[in-house]
């Protein structure tokens, strides 16, 4: 018999997407190969506490899995190879493969990611850089800038620099940009913080909204346009799925409209576009993942613009929402990629990466 490969699955973590993040984790809890993995359910609560958790799968949505998950410790130093409960570090539980299910901030952004790097284990998804850059949604622009991959014009600044000269950054974005504009915290995802504003108040307000998330904003020119996603696969050769479209049941697509409303938020797959279009904008999301080389997975999140067709980048996710009935998943099983098929190929890529490190 083949021996099992012990999987620890993250789930949880101090990010706004911590309900987002017990959902996907769920969805893949329940449906990877128990023949293949060992499962160990690690959970990361809003305040950073670590523990295993070994109840049933229907506590991990509702938030109940925490009062009585155990304490652990997930040293970095490489000669653990795994954790140990709080109340008995000698046993140590082995770890082959890591994948942290997990969005935003402290989960999605690199930070995560180095713990592994220095404990030397693999796991699941892009490394530190690329995790940070893609959580960054300035740094990823100025990336995608430089790769020259079509994107909205924008502006960004800080938050210092906003409060000694509020005046000069309003004016600078209303010279720039008609309303509606959007305005982002630099760093999150769900739609956190962000708001679509129409005037001036607007915009002070979601400015202050976007200062509760980050000490960096981004503003951005608004594209009245389709909003089109392409889930990516693979490391070193990946893989672009078919297209998918998302249409927002809300005046954009904000944390109500995705998670909320009972989906009343519309997915259309494959996207209604004619095939030389897809195809142009499934490279430029293989483009846009290589530039920030990621790896295992990414959504690449797209507007075609109404009036003229013009393409835009808009994101890259490096860990995507991952339930069953996430975008990722459907645009791979539309592209004939099962979702247990897809978990086990994202840990094959994992032990993949690995191994070209430090094979
Ligand atoms: N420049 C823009 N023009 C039009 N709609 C936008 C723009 N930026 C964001 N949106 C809307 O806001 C949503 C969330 O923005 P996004 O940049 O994707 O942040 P997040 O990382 O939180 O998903 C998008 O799905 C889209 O509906
Ligand atoms: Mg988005």
């Amino acid at each position: 018999m083949v021996e099992k490969l012990n999987l620890a699955i993250l789930f949880g973590g101090q990010s706004g997407e911590h309900e987002v993040s017990l959902m996907s984790a769920t969805a893949v809890i329940n449906n990877i190969d128990k023949d293949k993995y060992s499962i160990y359910m690690i959970g990361i609560s809003k305040d950073g506490k670590w523990s295993l958790y070994e109840g049933d799968i229907e506590n991990i949505e509702n938030g109940s899995w925490e009062s009585v998950a155990k304490p652990i410790v997930f040293p970095a130093d490489p000669s653990f190879g795994g954790f140990y409960l709080l109340s008995n570090p000698e046993k140590i539980y082995k770890v082959d493969v890591v994948f942290p299910v997990m969005h935003g901030p402290k989960a999605e952004d690199g930070t995560i990611q180095g713990l592994f790097e220095l404990a030397k284990i693999p796991y699941v998804g892009s490394n530190v850089v690329a995790s940070s850059s893609g959580m960054d949604k300035v740094i990823s622009k100025a990336i995608f800038k430089s790769y020259n991959l079509p994107q909205c014009e924008y502006k960004a600044f800080l938050k210092s620099d906003y409060i000694e000269d509020m005046d000069t950054i309003l004016n600078d974005i209303e010279s720039g940009f008609n309303y509606p504009v959007f305005v982002k915290p630099a760093n999150l995802g769900s739609s956190v913080g962000i708001s679509k504003c129409y005037d001036r108040e607007e915009l002070i307000a979601g400015i202050d909204e976007a200062l509760i998330y980050d000490r960096k904003v981004l503003v951005e020119e608004f594209i009245d346009g389709l909003e089109i996603e392409c889930a990516i696969l693979g490391h070193n050769n990946p893989e672009a799925s078919i297209l998918g479209e998302i249409i927002p049941c809300n005046d954009f697509y904000d944390y109500e409209a995705k998670y909320l409303t009972g989906g009343q938020s519309e997915i259309v797959i494959p996207a209604p576009l004619p095939k030389e279009k897809s195809d142009t904008i499934r490279s430029i999301a293989i483009e846009a993942y290589r530039a920030l080389d990621c790896s295992g997975l990414a959504r690449v999140d797209f507007f075609i613009e109404k009036a003229t067709g013009n393409i835009y980048l808009n994101e890259v996710n490096t860990i995507p929402g991952f339930t069953q009935i996430s975008m990722y998943s459907k645009l791979w099983e539309a592209s004939g990629v099962s979702y247990t098929d897809l978990l086990d190929r994202l840990i094959m890529l994992a032990l993949e990466r690995f191994e070209e490190i430090y094979g």
